[in-house]
């Protein structure tokens, strides 16, 4: 997995699953380790010489690792060849996009078919990707395999049967990928699309109630102790009077003990650009229930900024502010895009979208080459602070020392890690 560096005070936080603030918080050296992580990472680029558009091939990985700030794509069953070999070079994260869902996994009751699972965790374990688990309950199209209602319904207490069905569906799907999934989004789209409310269309609420949610989460925390469960909303960006909803959602849950970890903005912008700052107060408002957000499925379309003299680059600033929003904040820890290029996105058969087909909303266009998106991106995680204070040769020392320090302690941390996940799993 890979981790965020925090730096606060004298000791930079490697990779604690939530991102405690020492007493002493120093923002000079954090603007220091920024500076000093981007200056690394420039230093690549230096020599290299760049293709005739943008940045070297890599360069938005290189980024991604050199702030350890995951940054991911959306992977299909059908996602291959050139599509595939970007989203290996490109990225440090992935989510199965319809391979993990209920539908695909399970077209007969009790039966599982995860050989497309399992080839999507072996290709992304392969590439060494932090891998994002998508999604474990969602009552819409394929999240819901087809036979479910109807057995549900035709079982004399539906309530239980379901309950049953739902543990054990979380323990086939996520026990069978413990300590390979980082994240799972273990409830996708609780919320009525344009409201607040839980969604009474939603089979699992109309049949459980509110305690569906405690049910998905306390089975998937017992199939994988280690995994971060996300709560996972959609349009929170376009209806901010969604958030309370979600708020509640979570307060609900942490009263009751059951286990959430993170909260996903999924980040589709359908009507309008990213509101940085009603984003932000998003972001805030969460963080400050104790939880971590993520942005899991932008797309930003390009018919949005059609008004604009450079529609691309009017894009491009908006994904950098995005980008830029969520590394500034602490507890904003990954951003995923929805599709590797512009010829492969969702959004071009979606009835609500396809009008504007071809939408544009990605980091590479249709010929897999690099749009301004891309390096805006990139230009976002690396966040170049706007005056890097000149450093004392004490100050420099100290910071080195400091990444020193730091760096021993990550590499114990990722061998101890590597001890436990080889006997998790029995391998070499
Ligand atoms: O794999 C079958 C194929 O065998 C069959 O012939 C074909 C025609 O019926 O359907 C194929 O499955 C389709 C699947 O995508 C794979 O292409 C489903 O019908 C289709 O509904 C599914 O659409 C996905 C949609 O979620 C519903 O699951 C989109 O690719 C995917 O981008 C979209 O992603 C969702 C997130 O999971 C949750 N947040 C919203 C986001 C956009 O809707």
């Amino acid at each position: 997995m890979v981790h965020r560096f925090v730096a606060d005070g004298l000791r930079i936080d490697f990779g604690s699953r939530r991102f405690r603030r020492t007493a002493f918080s120093s923002g000079r050296l954090r603007t220091l380790v920024r500076g000093l992580l981007v200056g690394v990472a420039l230093s690549g680029f230096a020599g290299s010489a760049r293709p005739a558009h943008g940045l070297p091939p890599g360069a938005l990985k290189e980024a991604s690792a050199a702030s350890g700030f995951p940054f991911g794509v959306a992977v299909d069953t059908d996602t291959t060849g050139a599509r595939l070999a970007l989203a290996a070079s490109e990225f440090t994260s992935v989510t199965a996009e319809n391979a993990m869902k209920w539908g695909t996994l399970s077209p007969s009751s009790g039966a599982y078919d995860f050989t497309a699972a399992d080839a999507f965790v072996g290709w992304a374990s392969a590439q060494g990707h932090r891998i994002r688990g998508h999604t474990l309950f969602w009552s819409r199209l394929n999240g819901m395999p087809g036979w479910l209602e109807a057995e549900v319904n035709a079982s004399p207490d539906p309530q239980a049967t379901l309950t049953q069905l739902m543990q054990a569906h979380a323990s086939s799907v996520v026990g069978r990928y413990a300590g390979q999934i980082a994240q799972w989004d273990v409830v996708n789209e609780p919320l009525e699309t344009l409201g607040p409310n839980l969604d009474p269309a939603n089979f699992f609420f109309a049949t459980l109630g509110e305690s569906y949610l405690d049910i998905a989460f306390a089975a998937a925390h017992a199939a994988d102790p280690n995994a971060q469960l996300f709560l996972n909303e959609t349009v929170v960006e376009d209806f901010p009077q969604k958030l309370p909803g979600l708020v509640s959602l979570v307060q609900g849950l942490q009263s009751r003990g059951v286990p959430i970890h993170g909260v996903g903005l999924q980040g589709h912008f359908f009507f309008n650009p990213p509101d940085i700052e009603q984003l932000r107060a998003d972001i805030l408002a969460l963080a400050a229930l104790g939880v971590v957000v993520e942005f899991t499925e932008v797309d930003i379309r390009l018919p949005l900024f059609a008004g604009y003299a450079d529609p691309l680059g009017a894009q491009a600033a908006a994904y950098q502010a995005l980008t830029s929003l969520c590394v500034e904040i602490v507890a904003c820890v990954g951003m995923t895009v929805w599709g590797v290029d512009d010829g492969d996105t969702w959004l071009d058969a979606f009835s609500l979208t396809a009008p504007d087909a071809p939408n544009q909303p990605l980091l590479f266009d249709a010929a897999q080459m690099q749009k301004p998106a891309y390096e805006a991106v990139v230009a976002g995680l690396q966040q170049v602070p706007a005056t890097v204070p000149a450093l004392s040769l004490a100050g420099s020392a100290l910071a080195l020392v400091a990444l020193l320090v730091a760096g021993v302690r990550g590499m114990r941390n990722r061998q101890r890690a590597q001890r436990v996940r080889h006997r998790r799993v029995g391998t070499r």
